[in-house]
């Protein structure tokens, strides 16, 4: 049976890799992107359909996963990637506004999601969700002094991806008949950072593909790099 994977914000960056790498390995690999013509096109590129999805607004979500349910009828694998970086204002600057902005998009953005594909995806035999998270989000990488995720002062962002790592973990528990993992890519080129990270995107996505590809068994509640286990 051929897995069919769905994959948020998947128009460039670390999500377009994913889906083109997924579609190599077999999937049957379905692209989320807000704007209709940056999808398209992406989705044309990569030979794949091209569903429109805005992570933050409940009927554009509500509408993506109402196209899957009519064409594919299922979910195997999807990937909650679409992410923003948020302000880059001083920290003593930072506004209300700019938190609801980061966390509405990356946290709120995959219990939206989350929420809606959920039946679709309990139509699969073995049912997984990949949040892409960051070592940013790590207390363990952020205070070692060896890591570039220590060099770095970005509190929105950072909190987002704590809360994307726990929100894996708490619907792991919640959720057992769903595998629910976390990835960390990585500090990678893409526009996120202006494309400063040293990875290239398929370094980036070596852990996302390393969890949309494993058996079933390797098991739930998990944040994992391209290396292994992440530390919390
Ligand atoms: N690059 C890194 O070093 C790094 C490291 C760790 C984690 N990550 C995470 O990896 C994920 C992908 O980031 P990236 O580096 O590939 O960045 P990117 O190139 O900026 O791609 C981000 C993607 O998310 C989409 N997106 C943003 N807001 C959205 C929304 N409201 N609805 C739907 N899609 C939305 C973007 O769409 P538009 O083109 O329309 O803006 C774009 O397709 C993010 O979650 C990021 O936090 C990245």
């Amino acid at each position: 049976m051929t897995t069919i994977t769905f994959i948020t914000g998947a128009n460039k960056g670390l999500g377009y890799e994913t889906a083109r790498r997924l579609s190599d390995l077999g999937h049957q690999v379905i692209i989320g992107a807000r704007d209709p013509e940056r999808g398209q096109a992406a989705a044309s590129r990569l030979g794949v359909r091209f569903v429109p999805i805005d992570v933050t607004n409940d009927v554009s979500v509500k509408k993506a996963a109402a196209d899957i349910e009519a064409r594919e009828g299922r979910v195997d694998v999807l990937v909650n990637n679409a992410g923003i970086i948020g302000s880059h204002a001083p920290a003593e600057e930072l506004t209300g506004p700019d938190a609801e902005h980061v966390f509405g998009t990356n946290v709120a953005g995959i219990v939206r999601v989350t929420g809606a594909f959920l039946p679709l995806l309990r139509k699969s035999p073995a049912p997984a969700v990949i949040n892409v998270s960051s070592g940013m989000g790590s207390q363990a990488l952020t205070h070692d002094p060896r890591r570039v995720e220590s060099k770095i002062a970005a509190p929105l962002y950072t909190a987002s991806k704590a809360a994307v790592t726990m929100l894996t973990t708490q619907y792991a528990k919640a959720v057992p008949d769903v595998r629910f993992n976390a990835a960390d890519p990585g500090y990678t080129a893409t526009d996120l950072n202006g494309h400063n990270g040293p990875q290239t995107v398929t370094e980036g996505t070596d852990a996302i593909v390393a969890l949309a590809t494993e058996d079933p068994s390797a098991g739930t509640g998990r944040f994992l790099d391209r290396s292994g286990p992440v530390a919390w």
